[in-house]
């Protein structure tokens, strides 16, 4: 790959994730082969209806996902993207790996499996354990997984930061996503529109048309040869 980036060249970078940077971690990603929901249905495990017809289902398939990311490690791209605590990081990715690599500030747009929310008075508690220490909210409501489910709204606090964040941005770096979910899915064109140089990563391009540049490429060698470092 020639043509490296310096980051000294621009003044705000925006890394935006998907399931396709955790990957070469281990993490499955969602649609294809392997993918999640080629094994689990959403009706059955991501939204709220499955929630409430069968809580225990689906914080059970919550805590196997928190166990199989715990015997996972960020890469080489993850720390990358660390070494630039300037830059801000825009994720779908529910998984805590950017701040397992060092990460500061991450926006995270779905959530995460790091965290409960209780459904009725809105209380958030860390929980960073295997299994869930409770399930219950101080209030008596049941607490569920801070992520956003299918159906469910996004956060417009997080939403309103991560727009602020890509339209400010002037180098705009999306990593492993499908660009198949909104309103996540429309970032690379607000990126396009607000003038930054728009550059695509990922092994099976998603072939938006908003990208000046498309690096047909895993994120754990993509990344570290488009920033020119060396890996370890
Ligand atoms: N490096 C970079 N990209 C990769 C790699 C890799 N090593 N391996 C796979 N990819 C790409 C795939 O080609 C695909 O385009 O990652 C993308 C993963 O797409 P999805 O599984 O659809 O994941 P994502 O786009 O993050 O999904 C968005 O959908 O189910 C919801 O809430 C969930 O946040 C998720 C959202």
């Amino acid at each position: 790959m020639s043509q490296h980036i310096d980051p000294g060249d621009y003044n705000h970078i925006v890394f935006f994730t998907g399931a396709g940077m955790s990957a070469e971690s281990g993490v499955p990603t969602y649609r294809g082969k392997g993918g999640i929901w080629g094994s689990y249905s959403i009706e059955e495990y991501a939204c709220q209806e499955a929630f409430e017809r069968n809580p225990r289902k689906v914080l059970d398939f919550h805590q196997k996902r928190r166990r199989s990311v715990l015997d996972c490690e960020p890469h080489e791209g993850h720390r990358v993207i660390a070494g630039m605590p300037e830059a801000r990081v825009v994720t779908q990715n529910i998984d805590g790996m950017h701040q397992r690599a060092g990460s500061k500030e991450v926006i995270e747009l779905h959530g995460s499996l790091w965290r409960l929310r209780c459904q009725s008075c809105g209380f958030k508690k860390e929980d960073l354990g295997e299994e869930y220490e409770t399930d219950r909210c101080s209030c008596g409501d049941r607490l569920r997984p801070d992520i956003i489910w299918f159906g469910d709204m996004l956060d417009a606090v997080v939403m309103s930061r991560a727009s602020e964040a890509i339209r400010n941005c002037d180098l705009f770096i999306s990593i492993g996503t499908s660009g198949t979910v909104w309103p996540a899915a429309g970032f690379p064109d607000l990126a396009r529109k607000s003038g930054a140089y728009c550059i695509e990563i990922n092994p099976e391009p998603s072939g938006a048309t908003s990208y000046d540049r498309v690096i047909e490429g895993a994120a754990g060698e993509a990344l570290p040869e488009l920033f020119g470092v060396s890996r370890l």
